[in-house]
């Protein structure tokens, strides 16, 4: 894509052609046995490019994204929250995703659309810097925490932003701009270290971010920002200096594979047994699960920027984990790998160190015929000789694909309900799994 094709406008038409959204209350129906034999491309990272969505509030140019997974339900959720804002959005025809926000026209970014999707909270940081004033939703918890956001404003604060609570919304001012901080998390969290990374691009003076988080997807929207003309050192370590500059403007931005949807199709075969060809996807990115998937008994080689996957042919072996900030174990893989040790030989543990609640996908496994106790946030995981198929409720995004892979090897049909949770972040799920020979379809809602 030329320079030149960023400055053009947008045209009427190109406006954002709604996709046919799924109905929220299909099925599906997985007949389990079946091995994992064939090609996957992996999609662009839904984590990445919910934060690069935001930017676009940050310059009055345009920006126009490759490999941006738009089928997915949140990304559109988020362009519904931007259009709101006077962001104007189109799909190219080659797969290009272009948001323009000449300028802001509403400040508020409105409750039922914030709540269905907690990432609108990074238009806070992007709209205080551009706009000086921003009213947000207090985006409120989900299924596995409460997920306060008391780091982002208390980092905005520390920038000159006066921040009020009011009938469940933040209302967020900074008259005189804002200016740069010193600020040390005492966590480490991802959307706060984006949040205050745009914010602090447009803020006067110089931003440091201690025990800031340095996740792949935080690299990957700081290169863009960057790419936008920021100033920021220290991309993927603890500490991120971001130097105010006057004004940004458009750019190309190619959003990074998705880590956590490459690592579920991974567990998916190291249970299914099969060879998967994984292509598009940063090997680099997910150091922490392959030692736990070889420990089990996968194989794992690199082909260029693709990746093989199969089984060693011995029974899988128990093994633990312990999610942590990247480099660690990733939380969004923790579901996906107990699905894993059910069947495995012994036992295994997983702690979950993240979030408080995120074992949902415990009584459903056991339905299924695994043999989990959870203690805290702790669980043992003892090895059984199969699962069974069964009903099984999604509750949320990372529990759902882990009982579709608990489907997949089950003896028998399983159904699962409420399969928005995955509409939200695996693309095209369905034809992935039955182009590499699953027996699964999408049925629709139960009579
Ligand atoms: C991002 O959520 C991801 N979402 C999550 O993926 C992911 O699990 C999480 O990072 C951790 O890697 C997106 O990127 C859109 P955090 P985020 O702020 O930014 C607490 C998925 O399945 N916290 O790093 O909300 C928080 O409650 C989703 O794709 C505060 O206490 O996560 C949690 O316990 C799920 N105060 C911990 O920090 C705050 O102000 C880490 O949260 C912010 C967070």
């Amino acid at each position: 894509m030329t320079q030149a094709a960023i400055a053009q406008p947008l045209s009427a038409e190109d406006i954002f052609a709604p996709q046919t959204q799924k109905s929220g209350m299909d099925r599906l129906r997985i007949v389990g046995g079946q091995r994992l034999n064939g090609t996957i491309e992996v999609s662009g990272a839904k984590n990445a490019a919910l934060p690069l969505m935001c930017a676009t509030l940050l310059s009055e140019d345009a920006l126009q994204f490759t490999n941006m997974p738009t089928e997915l339900g949140d990304i559109r959720t988020l362009v519904a929250v931007l259009q709101k804002l006077g962001t104007r959005a189109a799909y190219r025809e080659d797969g290009v995703l272009v948001l323009q926000t000449k300028e802001i026209t509403s400040l508020r970014a409105p409750y039922d659309l914030v709540r269905k999707m907690r990432a609108s909270v990074l238009v806070l940081g992007p709209m205080l810097a551009r706009n000086g004033e921003a009213e947000v939703s207090l985006p409120g918890g989900c299924a596995i925490g409460t997920r306060p956001i008391d780091l982002h404003l208390d980092g905005l604060k520390a920038m000159g932003a006066e921040i009020k609570l009011n009938e469940g919304y933040v209302k967020a001012t900074a008259k005189d701009g804002l200016k740069g901080a010193h600020i040390t998390f005492p966590k480490v969290s991802v959307g706060a270290t984006e949040n205050l990374m745009m914010a602090a691009t447009l803020a006067k003076g110089e931003t440091i971010l201690e025990n800031a988080a340095m996740e792949p997807e935080i690299v990957d929207l700081g290169d863009c920002l960057i790419a936008m003309g920021a100033k920021i050192e220290g991309l993927g370590t603890a500490t991120i200096k971001i130097t105010g500059v006057d004004k940004l403007h458009g750019c190309v931005h190619d959003v990074i594979a998705d880590r956590i949807e490459a690592g579920t199709w991974m567990i998916g075969v190291c249970l299914t047994g099969g060879t998967l060809r994984l292509e598009k996807m940063r090997l680099d990115h997910l150091n922490s699960l392959i030692g736990p998937l070889k420990e089990a008994g996968l194989e794992i080689e690199e082909d260029g920027d693709a990746v093989i996957c199969h089984r060693n042919g011995k029974p899988l072996i128990g093994t633990d984990i312990m999610t942590e900030p990247f480099p660690g174990f990733a939380t969004d893989l923790q579901a996906q790998f107990m699905t894993m040790l059910t069947l495995c030989q012994g036992a295994g543990m997983v702690t979950e160190t993240i979030f408080e609640n995120r074992f949902m996908h415990v009584p459903e496994l056991n339905r299924m015929g695994a043999d989990i106790r959870t203690h805290g946030n702790s669980a043992i995981i003892r090895g059984v000789e199969k699962l069974t198929g069964a009903e099984v409720m999604a509750t949320d995004l990372r529990a759902s694909v882990a009982l579709v892979l608990a489907a997949l090897v089950a003896e028998g049909t399983t159904i699962v309900n409420r399969i928005y949770h995955l509409d939200r972040g695996y693309e095209n799920i369905v034809e992935k799994l039955q182009a590499v020979g699953a027996n699964i379809e999408r049925i629709g809602p139960a009579a």
